[in-house]
């Protein structure tokens, strides 16, 4: 496939396909996130820059993390991290399922700090946008946070080296961003 030289109109006609508007909003969030994140991390979180990467959790954590995983997060995210059917495809509520939190989701994607925030507080903002709607729950107050720190290690304990790397490159990068 050649690329045009010179661009056409269509190239600026708005295309209102569902994927596209999907991926443009999966991009959107996560930029929300990271801007708010860099605006606020310094202040709420202290030491999360300290601390060892979640993905660093020793073999008692990953134990701890995986009864935890079982009594608190398998019903929606599934008992082997698979997520729920369908998971891309929104309910007729309007709010995404819960998706998968092995290779195939995204959780492998975003750096410590998102995982713990959305994990202590739910799906809402400043990582979502000002009244997003979501049915992951917050685990302040339910979990401490050495637990929800447990329950993380656990689940980054299940991905493959590949994820793993991903992942180390991307809360390396989080680490230095603003130091
Ligand atoms: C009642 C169902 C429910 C339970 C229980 C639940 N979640 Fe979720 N979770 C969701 C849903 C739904 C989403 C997707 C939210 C969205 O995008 O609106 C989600 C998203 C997430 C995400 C973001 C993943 C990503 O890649 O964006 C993380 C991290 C997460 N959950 C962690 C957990 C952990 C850890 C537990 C257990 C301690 C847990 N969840 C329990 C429903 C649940």
């Amino acid at each position: 496939m050649s690329a045009p030289l010179r661009r056409t109109d269509a190239d600026h006609r708005p295309q209102p396909r569902s994927r596209l508007r999907r991926l443009a909003w999966g991009g959107a969030l996560l930029a929300v996130a990271l801007g708010a994140l860099a605006a606020w991390r310094v202040s709420t979180t202290p030491d999360a820059k300290t601390l060892p990467p979640l993905a660093m959790a020793d073999a008692r954590q990953i134990e701890e993390g995986r009864a935890l995983y079982a009594q608190h997060c398998a019903a929606c995210h599934g008992v082997k991290l698979e997520g729920e059917p369908d998971w891309r495809q929104r309910k007729p509520s309007g709010r995404l399922p819960a998706p998968p939190h092995d290779d195939s989701g995204h959780t492998w994607h975003h750096p410590d700090e998102v995982l713990l925030e959305i994990t202590r507080k739910g799906m809402r903002a400043p990582i979502a946008p000002e009244g997003y709607e979501s049915d992951m729950p917050g685990f302040e107050g339910v979990l401490s946070e050495a637990q929800i720190r447990a329950v993380l290690g656990y689940i980054a304990s299940r991905w493959s080296e590949r994820s793993r790397a991903h992942q180390a490159r991307v809360e390396r990068a989080w680490r230095e961003a603003g130091s």
